[in-house]
C-alpha cells in the first residue's frame, strides 16, 4: 500500500532541469518511443526558467529520498473567441510504481491552482485514444472532445512559410 503522504508535489526549479528531461524521456518510453525525446536540460533551462518562461513544471517526489516519481508540464494557449489565455497540459507522467496513489490528481490540482491564480478559465490537453489516461482526465472533470488534432512539422512548415505547396 502506497502512503500518499510520503510524496510531495512542488513547483520545479532550475536545478531540476535534468530530472525534468528524464521524466519526459520516461513519458516517451510509455508512448512506445524510447529515445524519441530529444529535449535537453539546456532547452528546459532556456524555456522554463528564463526571464519569460514558456513552460511551467511541477514535480512529484518521494520525501525521504528526493526521488522524482512524476511531473506535469504546462504551457500557455489562447482562446481566440473568448479573448483569454488558456493553459495547456503538455505532459503528465507518474511512475508506474506509484500510480493510483493520487499523485496524478495532485499534479493536476497544482496546475488548476496555477491556472486560477493567473485568471485562466480553461485548461486543455490532448490524449491519444488508446490511453487509459482518458478515464483519468474524465475523473478530473475534463470533457473528452471528439475533434481532430492537426500538426505540421519542420519540412512542411518551411515549405508553407516559403509560399510553396506541400
Ligand atoms: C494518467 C496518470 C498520470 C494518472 O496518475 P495516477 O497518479 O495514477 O492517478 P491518480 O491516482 O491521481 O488517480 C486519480 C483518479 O483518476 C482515476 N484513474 C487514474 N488512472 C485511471 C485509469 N487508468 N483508468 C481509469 N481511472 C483512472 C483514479 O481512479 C482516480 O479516481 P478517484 O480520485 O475518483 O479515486 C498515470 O496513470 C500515468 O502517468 N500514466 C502514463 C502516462 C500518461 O498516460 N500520461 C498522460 C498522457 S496524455
Amino acid at each position: 500500500m502506497i502512503d500518499p503522504d510520503s510524496f510531495a508535489v512542488r513547483p520545479a526549479v532550475a536545478a531540476d532541469a535534468a530530472t525534468l528531461v528524464a521524466q519526459t524521456e520516461a513519458l516517451a518510453a510509455f508512448h512506445g518511443k524510447p529515445g524519441a525525446a530529444t529535449v535537453t536540460a539546456a532547452d528546459v533551462l532556456r524555456d522554463g526558467f528564463g526571464p519569460h518562461p514558456l513552460i511551467w513544471f511541477w514535480l512529484a517526489e518521494e520525501r525521504a529520498t528526493g526521488r522524482a516519481v512524476g511531473y506535469i508540464q504546462l504551457c500557455q494557449g489562447y482562446a481566440a473567441w473568448l479573448g483569454r489565455p488558456t493553459l495547456v497540459v503538455n505532459n503528465l507522467f507518474v511512475d508506474e510504481s506509484v500510480r493510483g496513489a493520487g499523485l496524478g490528481r495532485r499534479l493536476m490540482a497544482a496546475a488548476a491552482g496555477f491556472a486560477r491564480g493567473r485568471g485562466i478559465e480553461r485548461m486543455e490537453l490532448h490524449v491519444v485514444d488508446w490511453n487509459p489516461a482518458r478515464q483519468f482526465y474524465e475523473a478530473m472533470g475534463f470533457q473528452v472532445m471528439k475533434d481532430y488534432r492537426c500538426r505540421i512539422e519542420r519540412a512542411a512548415l518551411d515549405r508553407l512559410a516559403a509560399g510553396t505547396q506541400a
